[in-house]
């Protein structure tokens, strides 16, 4: 453990945190996926859904890079557009680092999993952190209900699944919420990226209608 892992409490002080978890699988190819992450005592807890490449990556090569960033870019292109990522190594963990506006780096182990609950818990331990080379974030509404979005539009599949047809109308409602102030107060990527959101959802709710 280094000095900054000591430090992980500042940066994961207010329980459920987002992040985008980096990993690799058996033959070393790398995935990117924005993931909710929590300090539990001295481990870092993940909640990947069993069908995730996360999930999977995760059980077979044990190993992860968690990206701390705010910058809601990164969490589109991780989700949409990977080939927008750039890497560079980490230290001690096959799956590198995402290389921009990221503040912190926590190369990290797996150490225990536990699939007696629906997501499994994936509990981490943190090997060596590095601080990226930051945000530099002033607190933007766009950015953040972008991130917003994104986690509503990635729980749409499971319930179009399930059926859930109320589940869905809340969840659109909240990106067209996100897309009208985003609208108003984003920058021009934002706009076409809230944009690009929204249409994705409302495709997927066509699916759901025909
Ligand atoms: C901010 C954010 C947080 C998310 N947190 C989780 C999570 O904790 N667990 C999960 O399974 N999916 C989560 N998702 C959805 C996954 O990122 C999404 O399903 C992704 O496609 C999984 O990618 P993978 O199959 O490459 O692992 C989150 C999405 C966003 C935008």
């Amino acid at each position: 453990m280094c000095e900054l892992c000591v430090e992980l409490r500042t940066y994961l002080r207010y329980g459920h945190h987002e992040a985008i978890v980096t990993t690799v699988d058996s033959s070393g190819s790398v995935n990117s996926a924005p993931m909710g992450i929590e300090l539990r005592g001295d481990s870092i807890l993940l909640r990947p859904y069993v069908g995730s490449k996360t999930y999977s990556n995760l059980v077979s090569t044990k190993e992860a890079t968690i990206n701390i960033t705010n910058d809601s870019k990164l969490y589109y292109y991780s989700l949409f557009t990977p080939q927008m990522l750039k890497y560079s190594p980490s230290k001690l963990v096959r799956p590198p680092r995402i290389l921009g506006d990221v503040d912190l780096y926590i190369e990290c182990e797996v150490i225990n999993i536990d699939n007696s609950v629906n997501p499994p818990l994936i509990y981490l331990r943190s090997l060596c952190c590095d601080l990226g080379s930051g945000c530099k974030l002033a607190f933007s509404r766009a950015n953040s209900l972008v991130i917003e979005a994104l986690v509503h539009y990635s729980k749409l599949p499971v319930l179009i699944r399930e059926g859930n047809v109320d589940g869905v109308k809340r969840r659109v409602d909240v990106i067209t919420y996100a897309y009208e102030v985003v609208e108003r107060v984003g920058d021009e990527e934002l706009k076409l990226i809230i944009k690009d959101i929204l249409g994705k959802a409302l495709t997927l709710i066509k699916d759901l209608e025909s």
